[in-house]
């Protein structure tokens, strides 16, 4: 029986409509926050590829593709190839669309708590000011520094897409049960910090790289004129220092016991993090060849979202009736 709040939302239209639809089992509202993560995290590195294979401006205009066409045509100055990749990474905007929209509907429909609703609106709206950025970084003729806020932005949506999967795959009536100590919950807050310096750095590196996103001679994208040397050094140390806290995490939640979820979540980031690591080194050392780009930039996707479900399993919320118990009597052998 829906309560006074439910029947005052479904005087708006939007709700009005989205109450005609069957309501979304709790596993389809979970697949549609898995498919948002994959979303934000695949248009990263479809995005990446448009930028290695030199497909920037393949289509030229935005949001048409060309001036007096919305799709590829023939044109003699930009190659079929790159106007594919270009359109097809544009095209790709629609599944986020559609992967947006449907999380807004479904956790609207399931009456979901106000958290989760509020999370959910977040990733249509973050995803308009994406398309506004990346019609931005085109007209701006693939400045560097576009196209670095373009890629920081998408990190940022991985980040909150990851912590909407948790909130939707909670109880709305459980409470918030607190499985570490707060310093280990700061020493992972700084960790995240420091990755962000990471991900700020190596877009720097992208500015000053080979990987410009267009190749041509008459107009050149203009790049960050700093030695790249000192740049890859610069994002390095953040790396080493973000590595660093891991392993200081690591130890400490070793010392104080934790549940095995939040063991696990960390030894995760770990892996990930030094896989990344290695291939940002093995791309530094071979001229960053543009297949190792497309790699570099999933693995930063997926450091920033494994570092976002360490965080948010550390206060996660259940049935359990333990919110108030001491970490250390949560401890999981
Ligand atoms: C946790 C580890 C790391 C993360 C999260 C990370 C993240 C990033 C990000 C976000 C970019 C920008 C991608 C773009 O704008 O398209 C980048 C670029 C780059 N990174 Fe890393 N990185 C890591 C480790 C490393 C290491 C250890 C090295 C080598 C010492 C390295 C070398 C590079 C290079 C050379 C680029 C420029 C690639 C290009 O020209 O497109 N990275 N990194």
């Amino acid at each position: 029986m829906p309560d006074g709040q439910d029947l005052a939302t479904r005087r708006n239209p939007f709700t009005w409509l989205v109450f005609r639809l069957p309501e979304p089992s709790r596993r389809l509202q979970v697949g549609i926050a898995i498919a948002v993560v994959l979303t934000q995290a695949g248009i990263a590195v479809t995005g990446s590829i448009v930028r290695v294979t030199s497909s920037g401006l393949g289509c030229p205009t935005w949001p048409k593709c060309f001036p007096d066409s919305l799709t590829p045509t023939s044109n003699s100055n930009v190659a079929g190839f790159h106007q594919a990749i270009e359109f097809g990474n544009r095209m790709l905007t629609y599944v986020v669309v559609a992967a947006a929209a449907a999380i807004v509907i479904a956790v609207v429909r399931a009456g979901r708590r106000r958290e989760v609703k509020m999370y959910a609106w977040f990733i249509p709206g973050s995803t308009i000011v994406q398309a506004i950025v990346g019609g931005i970084t085109v007209r701006t003729g693939l400045l560097w520094w576009t196209v670095a806020i373009h890629m920081l932005l998408s990190m940022a949506m991985v980040w909150i897409s990851v912590l909407l999967l948790e909130k939707v795959r909670q109880d709305d009536a459980g409470s918030v049960r607190v499985l570490t100590p707060a310093p280990i919950r700061w020493l992972t807050a700084i960790s995240a910090v420091v990755l962000t310096g990471a991900l700020i750095a190596g877009t720097m590196v992208t500015g000053a790289g080979p990987h410009a996103g267009d190749k041509s001679a008459d107009d050149p994208v203009k790049r960050l004129d700093e030695p790249i040397v000192d740049l890859v050094h610069f994002h390095a140390d953040f790396v080493i220092a973000y590595v660093s806290i891991l392993i200081a995490l690591a130890f400490a939640l070793l010392a104080l016991g934790t549940t095995q979820q939040v063991r696990r979540r960390l030894y995760v980031v770990l892996a990930v993090a030094v896989a990344q690591g290695l291939i940002g080194l093995i791309q530094y050392w071979t001229n960053v060849p543009a297949v190792l780009v497309v790699f570099h930039v999933a693995g930063a996707a997926a450091c920033v979202g494994t570092t976002a479900a360490l965080w948010a399993g550390q206060r996660p919320r259940t049935a359990v009736r333990e919110a108030d118990a001491e970490p250390s009597t949560l401890v999981a052998k």
